[in-house]
């Protein structure tokens, strides 16, 4: 399945999202109008969306409060994108110039604190306080995990473990966020919280794995990023963790000095090259696989319906997903 037809059970509550995502983001400020109405544009896959309306389903169906939630989540996540291609310096995303390089890192700072804000004022101005209870946990590890993955990639230093806590943090919180907020808006049952909760973490991680593999493997036609981005800035993922604990010594340090240095000595292709000769590609896939799986487990308990099938073919995606 596609996400097409994964999104097929709520396509409707989809269909209706755009309006209000744009109506909640309106402003007095022309500049800040500009810069929405540029952002609204390039409207990148609605995962989260689809996320939070697939677990309201599953857990008894879509209402008014799952709206909130959806827009909440997209908003979040759009202000982390535009803070992220300041943080990483990049020039495009979604395959258009990125905020910063279009308005400078100025304007795209304040927007990305704009989109916060009004995010969590939708939320305050419905007593959604449930939804920000939830929320709140996840944008603490967002940020710290990025913070983190910094301070490890200054040093080179990193290993499996710290990989994973990084993104779980930076990733499968805000996916994970996404399904419990659906699982909120439409039961009490606090079981069924937990278990969305913890299928969004999983699929999350295994989300990530593959957005790390695809910065070696993937198209720039397809993703709307160029690959090596991840190399340029020495962060470290799994594919390349995987490949220099199976190198000699010799190797790993020679491929480690590289990255280190950057500049004219990078040659990503050499990196690259390293990563598939020593299994890295392999190893992360089957990662990816594990965790895919684990996310699925946590529906069994759900009886069937389209929504639930969604969501177990969701867990496939994001292991295959091309971009
Ligand atoms: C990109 O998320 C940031 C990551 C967590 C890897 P998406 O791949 O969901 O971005 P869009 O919204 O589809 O552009
Ligand atoms: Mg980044
Ligand atoms: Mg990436």
């Amino acid at each position: 399945m596609d996400l097409q037809d994964i999104a097929h059970p709520i396509q409707r509550h989809l269909d209706a999202f755009p309006k209000i995502f744009r109506e909640s983001l309106r402003s007095n400020v022309g500049l800040v109008e500009l810069v929405t109405r540029y952002l609204v544009r390039q409207k990148g896959k609605r995962v989260r969306p689809i996320l939070v309306f697939l677990s309201a389903e599953i857990c008894g169906g879509v209402q008014q409060k799952t709206y909130r939630g959806a827009t909440l989540v997209e908003i979040l996540h759009t202000a982390t994108l535009v803070h992220d291609d300041v943080v990483d310096d990049a020039d495009t995303r979604r395959g258009f110039p990125s905020i910063n390089a279009v308005w400078k890192n100025k304007i795209a700072v304040l927007m990305g604190d704009y989109l916060l804000s009004r995010g969590l004022l939708l939320s305050l101005g419905h007593d959604d306080f449930p939804f920000l209870k939830i929320t709140s946990t996840s944008v603490r590890r967002m940020s710290e995990g990025e913070i983190y993955q910094i301070q490890k990639s200054r040093k080179l230093d990193m290993d499996e473990a710290t990989y994973f806590t990084i993104i779980g943090d930076k990733t499968a919180s805000l996916l994970s966020t996404c399904c419990e907020i659906g699982a909120a808006s439409a039961t009490d049952d606090g079981e069924k919280h937990r278990l969305l909760r913890e299928y969004g973490e999983n699929v999350g991680i295994a989300f990530q794995i593959r957005d790390d593999m695809l910065d070696y493997i993937g198209r720039r036609s397809i993703t709307g990023k160029p690959t090596g981005l991840d190399l340029s800035e020495r962060k470290l993922t799994l594919p390349l963790i995987e490949a220099l604990r199976q190198s000699s010594k010799g190797d790993a340090h020679t491929i480690l000095q590289m990255i280190k240095h950057g500049g004219k000595k990078m040659k990503p292709e050499r990196v690259i090259e390293f990563v598939k000769e020593h299994g890295g590609l392999t190893y992360a896939a089957q990662k990816a696989e594990e965790f895919s799986a684990l996310a699925k487990q946590r529906l069994a308990a759900f009886p069937s319906s389209a929504a639930k099938d969604s969501l177990l073919a969701f867990a496939d995606f994001v292991r295959d997903r091309e971009k």
